[in-house]
């Protein structure tokens, strides 16, 4: 099987670069990097760390497709709605690593979920999504008995707030309440704030420090007892395990809009 990577002089790239040369069965079909970087051109293989493979980093994410079965972007998101076209187009499965969504990325992966499989995958540990399928079991078994509140520790790097990951646990919290996540949202507290609604989950975005280290907690907090779940990743290595995993498992699907939940199995 033929794994394209993208963004793979990345941080989270060169792990999936690695993880795909050690595993048996899977062929680094190639990679790309920021259009004019330094980084086009050099060895995928020794920008990762590895002995040169004779694979150089490329610009044009469209060769990327025509030579691979399926490809991880662990880019950028300025550059993922051009790269859900191009995998509409070629109808090559991708896994969006990548985070950072704003409206038009969520009606690009709904246009190229009509061609091709779309993994959407803003967390791919698989510790964090046990997690996830958890908060929204306690939510609901809890049912507005207990003050949930969602905390997430992000490295200094990220740069946007919240993360896709702190999002899919309030959502995961919110369908278990059966709330809107509008409705229960809340990302603020300053001032003259009021009593807490029994609905409401407050989200904290924490940053510092770099991976490993992040991690996901939802905590609901009861008159004199309170439940933690936390999903927490100590390498970076976890995610590109879980991007490969998702990338073995999306090979061949229907077209359609997936997630880790469904990778995973976790019901
Ligand atoms: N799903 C998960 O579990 C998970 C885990 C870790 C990270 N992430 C997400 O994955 C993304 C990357 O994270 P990271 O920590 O690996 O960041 P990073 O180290 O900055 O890596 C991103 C790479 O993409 C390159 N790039 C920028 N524009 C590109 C383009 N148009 N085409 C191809 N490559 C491009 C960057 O090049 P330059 O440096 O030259 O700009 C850089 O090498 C972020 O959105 C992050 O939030 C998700």
């Amino acid at each position: 099987m033929r794994i394209g990577v993208f963004g793979a002089a990345g941080a989270t790239g060169k792990e999936v670069v690695r993880r795909i040369l050690s595993t048996p069965g899977l062929v680094l079909s190639g990679g790309t990097g920021r259009p004019k970087s330094a980084d086009i051109g050099k060895d995928i293989a020794a920008a990762a760390g590895l002995k040169p493979i004779g694979l150089p980093i490329l610009a044009d994410p469209a060769a990327v497709f025509a030579i691979s079965d399926v490809v991880i972007d662990f880019a950028l998101s300025s550059a993922t709605i051009q790269h859900l076209k191009l995998a509409a187009k070629a109808k090559v499965p991708i896994v969006l690593g990548v985070t950072g969504f704003k409206a038009a990325h969520r009606t690009a992966i709904a246009q190229a979920a009509k061609k091709t499989a779309v993994v959407e995958a803003p967390n791919t540990a698989y510790a964090v999504n046990l997690a996830m399928v958890y908060i929204e079991r306690v939510a609901r078994v809890l049912a507005g008995d207990f003050d949930i509140e969602i905390v997430t520790v992000g490295d200094r790097k990220l740069p946007f707030a919240p993360s896709g990951t702190a999002l899919q646990l309030v959502d995961a919290a919110a369908r278990g309440l059966g709330v809107k996540r509008d409705n229960a949202l809340v990302k603020v507290r300053d001032g003259d704030i009021g009593v807490r609604k029994p609905t409401a989950i407050g989200l904290h975005n924490i940053r510092g420090g770099i991976r490993p280290g992040n991690s996901q907690r939802g905590i609901f907090f009861g008159d004199s007892e309170v439940i933690e779940i936390a999903g927490i990743t100590s390498s970076p290595g976890v995610y590109a395990d879980g991007a490969v995993i998702a990338a073995q498992w999306v090979k061949g699907k229907r077209p359609g809009h997936y997630g880790m939940r469904e990778v995973f199995d976790l019901g």
